[in-house]
């Protein structure tokens, strides 16, 4: 079967067939890469890899931020180690409902991330998808008044803030992979490092833009997600087992979409870090 890349109706986003994840030859790798950079989400699927063939993938677009000590590929699953569901009220599930409102991964860290892999293993009889919205797209539709404005504008990036939003109050020194010094400051624009577009940077854990007062900050954060945050903008994806995607965190926001915890739901994800040239915090963070 010859790869095929079909595109979603949305402005993100695209389905890859006929392609084995685990035996790219170059011309293939070429075709995923330059796919990737268009259309930002990319989906396979099928390909039911392993762990180790699921980070390796991911390695192809650059180096593994590691999450938890020793794992480059983590699960994101309502399983506890023992096997049983987990409560609603323990630190992994908040976790886990924070991943339900729209961000950007790592963006709360020195170094936000390039792109993540995310695959199915078990998925809920309903609910459960994954869904992406296309800043780049966003960016491109706002009147130029409004882009002029928000180039002059940063945004904090605070783990602590967008979970304390949705009511977890995450204690310091409880958050154990996740950044504690002063969150990171990034403008509100960011610029593509390889195909130059342009992109709003926002999500969950934007916060306090300098210059704004607090209500004002939010509001306008608010906003400019709610107008991001929808179609033709949007694209979600409903799981099969063995399905594998990759997107791009420099130019989408994404969320996991709910689901009756009484049900078994387990991803692996990989997560790439990005190139501190282009995803570093400015220097005043
Ligand atoms: C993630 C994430 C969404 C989901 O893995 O970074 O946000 O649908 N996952 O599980
Ligand atoms: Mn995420």
């Amino acid at each position: 079967m010859p790869l095929t890349i079909e595109p979603t109706s949305a402005t993100l986003g695209a389905t890859v067939r006929g392609v084995d994840l685990n035996a790219l030859d170059d011309a293939s790798w070429r075709a995923v890469l330059d796919a990737f950079h268009e259309y930002a989400l990319l989906i396979f699927p099928g390909q039911g890899l392993s762990a180790a063939e699921q980070a390796a993938f991911a390695r192809r677009f650059g180096d593994i931020e590691v999450l938890v000590e020793n794992l480059e590929t983590i699960p994101i699953s309502n399983k506890g180690a023992d096997g049983a569901l987990l409560d609603d009220d323990t630190f992994h599930m908040q976790l886990l409902r924070g991943n339900e409102g729209w961000h950007t991964d790592s963006s709360y860290m020195p170094l936000a991330a390039k792109a993540s892999v995310l695959s199915a293993q078990v998925v809920p009889p309903a609910g459960g998808e994954t869904e992406w919205a296309d800043c780049r797209a966003a960016w491109d539709a706002l009147d130029p008044a409004k882009r002029e404005r928000l180039r002059t504008l940063n945004a904090y990036h605070s783990y602590f803030y967008s979970q304390r939003r949705i009511g977890h109050e995450v204690a310091t020194g409880q958050a154990y992979g996740f950044f504690e010094g002063p969150p990171p400051l990034r403008p509100l624009v960011k610029r593509h490092p390889v195909t130059g577009r342009e992109a709003l940077y926002i999500g969950r854990h934007a916060c306090d833009i300098p210059g704004l007062d607090g209500a004002e900050s939010e509001r306008l954060l608010d906003e400019l997600m709610a107008f991001t945050c929808q179609p033709p903008r949007t694209y979600m994806h409903r799981w099969q087992p063995g399905d594998v995607v990759v997107w791009d965190n420099r130019s989408l926001l994404h969320r996991a979409r709910p689901y009756d915890h009484r049900h078994e739901r387990v991803m692996m994800h990989t997560r790439v870090r990005g190139e501190p040239e282009s995803e570093s915090a400015l220097a005043s963070g």
